[in-house]
């Protein structure tokens, strides 16, 4: 095993002979381009698009520098186009109209259907007139929890036709967490569904809508009208469009109905006109916003403008996967996450792509529920997170090897570093050595690849991110701001905007340049570690602040501290990453109690409950220790180096702890920990 992980793979021959990039030097070429004369580069790229009217102001203009004063970044400034009309009408007038966008593919694998690119414009257009009716105006936030279903992409679209700002929550956030996103954005539109099933179990999804609208009048914050797609109780929509089986799970759920509020989707279609003229938007107008964690404070929200991400969803679709027209493309990624959000709505929509919408798990009804979608749909370009592999590698060859999987062509990861025996599984067993593979990294900020191998020239070495994506130039640097030179390990930065960067955090300025801009003036600093190696290639290494990774997901150690603190048993809470060998790292608690309570197995259920309904199941804790006293230096600063260490029951990894205020308490953390699972 070590000797394959420390080989590097050539580009399968099959996917080179057709492969946009074809060779390292036109790569190589290409990118210098990209950085010497980014006008020339993306402007030919911009000539895919339709603009209403071309640049006025400076193609590229920006200050990356908070020494020089605020920091802004724009592209093609007074360009004027759609990004919603270049995904659908463009390719219809083009007379792509009956091209498949989407194959959708419901958690139950006897659920599916399929929309063409002119179907799909028109219920866009429908739902566009039903916003524009409520009295959503262009700038204004929509907000969407909806599961993977066609209407998601439906309700996106339409906002991006019409100018209005989507806040996608996913919708396996909590009440708390959507309503917070809600109350932030000022959103008075809430589009949710029913419910949905997520393997057998059925989630309320309008139930927990229900309660966030709650808890946004306690804030004094009203929902002017909630839009409830039936998807679980009834049939939806697109019923019409190929036979659905009969097999769809029917259930007595009861919704619950305020008729001031709340609208059925399907009546408002029905009688809606599918004719709407989009609204024509300059290059640096929001597009949509969404949240991430950030490591501090309240999560953040990430907002992107419409010319630069369109250029940069539709080229980064197109060269990392190498997408042609005709191939049937496949990201299991979920929308309410930003590879959702780039890579199954709008980068493929922009590219004309067919992709799989799928609704479901990699685990139901069984595990090898992922290859039997790849066979059925002849899938050649192939999406996934580590933590999915990795979850799926338990189970051993024999569920993969019950299909085919030979329309494979490239095999994509995103979400945190992967380690290498589950990229070589990947290459090896799912793409049965015939597949390049490629590690994508990225961040909701960065809206697109900025590291990644192309598939058709880029030796690729399994765990490294490998070279920067056309438009980007990183760089490592030292604790103290100076670019290393050569391999060497250290911060990941970037010197200069890529078209798809993000713009601001929705309504702080100040914490975009503060958390972003501020560590080392003239970069974009990622949060993350990173190795160059003697070859060039870029290797992450991880979160480099207070953030948790968990199966792919961002969480700051912040949010889940605060979540437990709100328990009126709990005096003082610190939260760290233990690692986990399915989702990357899972959740630590240490929590001291306030006098005179006991810690109690009740205590750790309620204190997990707690979280949980805070944040959602991404969220749960996987262990709360009881914690006398925590590891602080003399200025009281939580030292979560040791607490790291405790976690994983790791005395050579404490350090130095001269700095400590009372040394004892290491000892005594050792001894109250948890029995630890053997995940
Ligand atoms: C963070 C961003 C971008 C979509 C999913 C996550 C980690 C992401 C990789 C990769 C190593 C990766 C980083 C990054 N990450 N992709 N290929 N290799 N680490 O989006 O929630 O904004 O998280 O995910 O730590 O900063 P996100």
């Amino acid at each position: 095993m070590s000797d394959d992980t420390e080989k590097t793979y050539e580009p399968s021959e099959r996917v080179q002979k057709e492969a946009h990039v074809k060779d390292m030097e036109t790569y190589r070429k290409m990118h210098k381009l990209s950085l010497d004369d980014p006008e020339k580069f993306w402007s030919d790229i911009a000539k895919q698009f339709y603009f209403k009217s071309p640049v006025t102001g400076k193609f590229l203009d920006y200050n990356f520098n908070i020494k020089n004063g605020p920091i802004y970044i724009k592209w093609m400034e007074g360009a004027v186009t759609n990004i919603c009309y270049n995904c659908l009408d463009k390719h219809v007038k083009d007379g792509k109209g009956d091209v498949i966008a989407f194959y959708w593919e419901g958690n139950d694998p006897m659920d599916c259907t399929t929309i063409t690119y002119s179907r799909l414009l028109e219920e866009v257009c429908k739902f566009s007139n039903i916003l524009k009716s409520l009295g959503v105006k262009k700038g204004d936030r929509v907000a969407i929890y909806l599961p993977m279903i066609l209407e998601l992409v439906v309700a996106m679209l339409a906002c991006a036709r019409l100018g209005f700002i989507h806040s996608i929550v996913f919708a396996g956030f909590s009440a708390e967490s959507l309503s917070s996103r809600i109350l932030d954005a000022k959103a008075d539109i809430l589009i949710t569904a029913d419910g949905c099933f997520r393997g057998a179990k059925l989630v309320d999804l309008k139930k927990i809508a229900d309660e966030a609208i709650h808890k946004c009048t306690e804030h004094n914050h009203k929902i002017k009208a909630c839009i409830t797609v039936k998807h679980v109780t009834d049939k939806s929509y697109c019923d019409d469009v190929t036979e659905r089986p009969a097999k769809r799970p029917t259930n007595q759920m009861e919704v619950a109905w305020n008729p001031e509020v709340d609208k059925w989707y399907h009546e408002l279609m029905a009688d809606s006109s599918a004719e709407c003229e989009p609204e024509w938007m300059e290059s640096e107008e929001s597009l949509f916003m969404l949240y991430t964690s950030g490591s501090t404070g309240t999560p953040k929200g990430v907002l992107h403008h419409v010319t630069g991400y369109m250029l940069y969803a539709a080229t980064t679709h197109k060269y990392s996967f190498d997408y042609h027209p005709g191939e049937v493309y496949f990201c299991t990624a979920d929308i309410g996450w930003i590879t959702g959000h780039t890579y199954i709505t709008y980068g493929p929509l922009l590219n004309g792509a067919t992709s799989v919408l799928f609704e479901g798990t990699p685990l139901f009804p069984d595990c090898s529920r992922l290859w039997s979608i790849v066979d059925k749909y002849q899938v050649s370009k192939f999406y996934t997170a580590p933590t999915a592999i990795r979850a799926l590698m338990k189970y051993g060859e024999e569920p993969v090897q019950r299909f085919k999987r030979t329309s494979l062509k490239v095999l994509g990861t995103v979400g945190e570093p992967i380690n290498p025996e589950a990229w070589i599984w990947y290459h090896k067993v799912i793409g049965n050595s015939q597949c390049c593979i490629v590690d994508t990294f990225w961040q909701t900020e960065t809206g697109g690849h900025v590291l990644t191998p192309m598939p058709g020239c880029t030796p690729t070495k399994p765990g490294a991110a490998t070279f920067p994506f056309f438009g980007v130039e990183p760089a490592v640097l030292t604790d103290e701001g100076k670019e290393v030179e050569g391999p060497g390990k250290g911060y990941l930065v970037f010197k200069r905007p890529w078209p798809g960067i993000m713009r601001t955090v929705y309504g702080d300025h100040a914490r975009f340049e503060k958390t972003y801009f501020s560590k080392f003036p003239g970069y974009y600093v990622a949060g993350d570690g990173c190795t160059r190696d003697e070859d060039g290639y870029y290797w992450i290494t991880g979160r480099i602040d207070d953030m948790l990774n968990i199966s792919g997901h961002l969480l700051s150690t912040a949010e889940v501290e605060s979540a437990l603190i709100k328990h009126a048993s709990v005096s003082e809470a610190a939260v760290v990453g233990k690692p986990h060998s399915v989702k990357g790292f899972c959740i630590y608690c240490f929590v001291t109690l306030k006098e005179g309570i006991k810690f109690t197995d009740d205590v750790v259920k309620e204190l997990k409950l707690r979280v949980r309904e805070d944040i959602g199941p991404i969220g749960t804790p996987e262990y709360i220790q009881y914690a006398p006293g925590l590891p602080k230096t003399r200025s009281g600063k939580i030292m979560r180096r040791v607490l790291r260490a405790i976690a994983q029951g790791r005395r050579d990894m404490i350090g130095d702890i001269s700095t400590m205020a009372d040394e004892s308490v290491v000892e005594t953390l050792f001894g109250t920990r948890p029995p630890q699972n053997s995940d």
